[in-house]
């Protein structure tokens, strides 16, 4: 089994890292990663694990890894923002900035459809191929009843439309296809780590725990199930 994790240096990719090892022991992995490459002592030093240095948002660099992997089995999209250095999301439209908001599509939406052009070819090949890309229940339009965060709420909105339109292509393309858009629930992360405050009790999960879900989702959806947004506990969440 190949595997390829997108985003292996965030809580939940380096999580996926460590479980798909270990769930897997036959599996290659890739592990790619932006700013540094994450200690992984804990990982063999055989190393089934590849790291690449990836910035998901220049086409030439993925380019340039699909051409080094020929079969690919899952592919899991794991990179993200919500909120950078200087900006922090909106809450309301009166703070809305433009770099901001193309920041985020750029970031958390155009990766998925430039991953899903140049690794289709290679997830073509294997028996079982999973396309899935962590989401967000904020992306979804029919859920959003608080408002705010206008750039992170559209950039997931618009990579959910993106990976329901692959999912149609593959139904028609690609052999027992499963595209997933995932949302893993809130998180211990850098990412939520401002907005962890409000979160009900029981309800903030570690990284590990949201790893085994993803893997058990991915284990257990088969092509009739290809083109949902489904939640840690494998409950769908509306479009
Ligand atoms: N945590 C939550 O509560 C939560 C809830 C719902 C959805 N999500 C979604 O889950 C995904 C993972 O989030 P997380 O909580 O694990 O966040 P995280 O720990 O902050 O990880 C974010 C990842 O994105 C990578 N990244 C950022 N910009 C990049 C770029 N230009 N090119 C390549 N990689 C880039 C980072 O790489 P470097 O660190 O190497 O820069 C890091 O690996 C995100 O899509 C997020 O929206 C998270």
């Amino acid at each position: 089994m190949n595997i390829l994790i997108l985003g292996a240096s965030g809580a939940i990719g380096f999580a996926l890292l460590q479980q798909t090892f270990k769930q897997f022991p036959d599996a290659k992995i890739w592990g790619t990663y932006h700013r540094s490459q994450p200690e992984s002592a804990t990982l063999d030093p055989e190393s089934r694990v590849t790291w690449v240095k990836l910035d998901l948002t220049d086409e030439r660099q993925i380019e340039r890894l699909s051409s080094n992997i020929e079969n690919l089995d899952w592919l899991i999209n794991c990179v993200g923002i919500l909120h950078n250095e200087q900006v922090k999301p909106e809450k309301s439209i009166g703070s809305f900035d433009g770099d901001f908001f193309m920041q985020n599509i750029q970031i958390n939406t155009l990766p998925t459809l430039l991953l899903a052009k140049h690794f289709t070819p290679a997830l073509k090949k294997s028996t079982h191929p999973r396309f899935a890309v962590i989401s967000a229940r904020v992306g979804s339009i029919e859920d959003n009843r608080l408002g705010g965060w206008y750039s992170y709420r559209s950039s997931k909105a618009a990579l959910n439309m993106a990976l329901k339109t692959l999912s149609i292509e593959w139904g028609r393309t690609v052999q027992s296809g499963v595209v997933l858009a995932l949302h893993p629930g809130t998180t211990d992360s850098e990412l939520s780590k401002p907005f962890q405050a409000n979160v009900p009790q029981g309800k903030l999960f570690r990284p590990e725990k949201v790893a085994c879900d993803i893997i058990h989702i991915l284990q257990c959806h088969r092509p009739e199930a290809s083109g949902q947004f489904i939640a840690y506990d494998g409950t769908i969440v509306p479009w």
